[in-house]
C-alpha cells in the first residue's frame, strides 16, 4: 500500500465507521476542523485518561487545571505571542491564494497557477475576537493558541491554595487555536485542536539538576507512546536547532512519528526557563517568585514543559493501527489497536438472530460485560464472518459468540481474538479476565 493510499483509505475508515468527520460538511466543510463521531470520541477519550492517569492522578507533583480559552488579551503581550507568533505567508499575485512561505520549493512561483508570488510578510496565527458589545480595538482578545499561557496565569493560585513544593507540575487538556495558513493532511495540522500540556516547574540553581529532570520527562513521554501502542521503531527524537526554537525556549526536543505522509512531529518538550513566569510578573505587576524555605531563597522557578497534540496522536494510533490482510482472496481491513484505547472493547453475537434463547442469553452476557467494561457492542445483523469484519474494522480486541453449546450444555462462549484470528471456547468469568488484563 502506498503513503497516499494509505492516507486515503484511513480517511474514508474515520468516517464510513463514525471515527472523524469533516466539520461543517453539510455546508462544503470549513477547513482546518474536524468533528469525532462515536467511535472517534472514545478513541480519544482512551488517550486523554492514559495521559491524564500517567501524567496526573498517578503523581504526587503534577496538579491538574482547566482554564478559560477568553483570556486577559495582556497574557498574549507578555508571553510574546502578539508580537511573535507569526508564520511567513507569500500570495499569488494573480490567483490571490496564500502559501506558508517556509513549505514552498520556489519562493517566487504560486505552486497552483504558476503566477508570481509578492514578497514574503508575517501572519500573526493567533484568532482575534471582540469581547462584550462593542467592537473596538480596546475590545480585542484572542482565541489561545496554547494551553500553556491558563496554567501560567494560575501559578500563584496553585502555590496559595496547594502549596507545593519544588519541583512540581501542572496539567492541562483542553482546546488550542491557530489561524494555520495552510491547514492539512487530515488531522494533522488543524485550525481548532487539542493539547495535552505540562507546565513542569524546577529550582534554577543547579542547571545539571535542570537537564537531569528535562531527560527524565522525556523518557516519560516515550513510556507513554509505548502505553497507547505506537511502534519504536517509528518514533524519532530530534534536537531542535536553536534557529528553529520556539522565541521562549532554551532546548527543545522533538518527538517525531512516522506518518503516512513522512516523518513529522508528534510532540515537542521544551525548556521554557523562566521566560513566561517573569513576563507575566512584569506585565501583571503581581509576584510570581517562589520562596524556598529551607534555604530562604526567593526566586522565579524554571518550567519544563511537555506538550502533546491529541489530534495528531490519534492519527499516528490509527496509521499504526491500520492493515489490510489478505485473506483467501478476501481483504480484512484491521485496527490493531491496544486494547487499553480501543474504542469497542467487545462486541458480543447471538450465533443466530431468529433464535430467541440464544439472543435473550446473547443480550444477558452483553449486559454483564458492558457492567464491567463500558464500551460493549451487540450485535446480531448479517452472518458472524460479516460481524467479525465490522469489528476488526473499529479495532475492536475481542468478539464472544453465544450458541447452543453455551445454552445448553457448559455455559462457555466462543471467544475471538481480533488480531490473530484465534477462536477459543472460554467461560464469561474467563472472557472477563482476559479483557481485564489486556487493560492494564
Ligand atoms: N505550548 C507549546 C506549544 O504549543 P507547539 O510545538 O507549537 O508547542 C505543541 O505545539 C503540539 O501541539 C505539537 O507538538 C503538535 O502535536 C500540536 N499542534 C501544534 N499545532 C497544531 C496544529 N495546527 N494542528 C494540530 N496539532 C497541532
Amino acid at each position: 500500500m502506498n503513503e497516499n493510499n494509505l492516507m486515503e483509505k484511513i480517511v474514508s475508515l474515520c468516517k464510513r465507521r463514525g471515527f472523524i468527520f469533516q466539520g461543517s460538511e453539510i455546508y462544503g466543510g470549513m477547513a482546518g476542523t474536524y468533528d469525532y463521531g462515536p467511535y472517534g470520541v472514545e478513541l480519544a477519550h482512551n488517550i486523554k485518561n492514559i495521559w491524564w492517569k500517567m501524567f496526573v492522578t498517578d503523581r504526587e507533583d503534577v496538579y491538574g487545571v482547566d482554564a478559560s480559552i477568553i483570556m486577559n488579551p495582556k497574557a498574549w503581550e507578555a508571553s510574546g505571542h502578539i508580537s511573535g507568533f507569526n508564520d511567513p505567508l507569500s500570495e499569488c499575485q494573480k490567483c490571490k491564494h496564500r502559501f506558508r512561505t517556509d513549505h514552498l520549493k520556489d519562493l517566487n512561483v504560486c505552486p497552483d497557477c504558476g503566477g508570481n508570488l509578492g514578497s514574503s510578510k508575517q501572519f500573526n496565527m493567533m484568532f482575534r475576537t471582540y469581547v462584550g458589545a462593542t467592537e473596538d480595538e480596546s475590545s480585542i482578545t484572542y482565541l489561545r493558541p496554547e494551553t500553556a499561557g491558563g496554567m501560567f496565569l494560575n501559578f500563584k493560585n496553585i502555590l496559595d491554595s496547594m502549596h507545593p513544593k519544588l519541583p512540581f507540575g501542572l496539567a492541562q487538556i483542553g482546546k488550542a487555536f491557530r489561524n494555520e495558513i495552510a491547514p492539512r493532511d487530515f488531522i494533522f495540522r488543524l485550525r481548532e485542536f487539542k493539547q495535552m500540556e505540562i507546565e513542569y516547574f524546577v529550582d534554577p540553581r543547579d542547571e545539571k539538576e535542570v537537564m537531569g529532570v528535562f531527560e527524565k520527562l522525556l523518557l516519560e513521554q516515550f513510556k507513554f507512546l509505548k502505553t497507547i501502542g505506537l511502534d519504536d521503531s517509528k518514533i524519532h527524537k530530534i534536537e531542535v536547532s536553536e534557529s528553529d526554537r520556539a522565541h521562549y525556549s532554551k532546548r527543545s526536543v522533538d518527538i517525531e512519528f512516522d506518518f503516512p505522509f513522512g516523518q513529522k512531529e508528534l510532540l515537542g518538550l521544551a525548556y521554557r526557563t523562566d521566560f513566561d513566569l517573569k513576563n507575566h510578573s512584569s506585565f501583571s505587576g503581581v509576584d510570581l517568585s517562589y520562596f524556598d524555605e529551607p534555604t530562604k531563597d526567593r526566586f522565579i522557578p524554571h518550567c519544563i514543559e511537555p506538550t502533546f497534540g491529541l489530534e495528531r496522536l490519534v492519527l499516528a494510533v490509527l496509521s499504526n493501527a491500520y492493515f489490510e490482510e489478505d485473506n483467501e482472496g478476501e481483504i480484512r481491513t484491521v485496527l490493531k489497536l491496544s486494547p487499553k484505547i480501543a474504542p469497542v472493547k467487545c462486541a458480543v453475537f447471538p450465533l443466530l438472530k431468529n433464535k430467541e434463547n440464544l439472543v435473550s442469553s446473547a443480550r444477558e452476557i452483553y449486559r454483564e460485560l458492558k457492567k464491567d467494561f463500558g464500551t460493549v457492542e451487540f450485535d446480531d445483523n448479517g452472518n458472524i464472518g460479516k460481524r467479525y469484519r465490522r469489528q476488526d474494522e473499529v479495532g475492536t480486541p475481542f468478539c464472544v459468540t453465544v450458541d447452543f453449546d453455551t445454552i445448553e450444555k457448559d455455559k462457555t462462549v466462543t471467544l475471538r481474538y481480533r488480531d490473530t484470528g484465534v477462536q477459543e471456547r472460554k467461560t464469561v468469568d474467563e472472557v472477563k479476565e482476559i479483557i481485564r488484563n489486556s487493560l492494564i
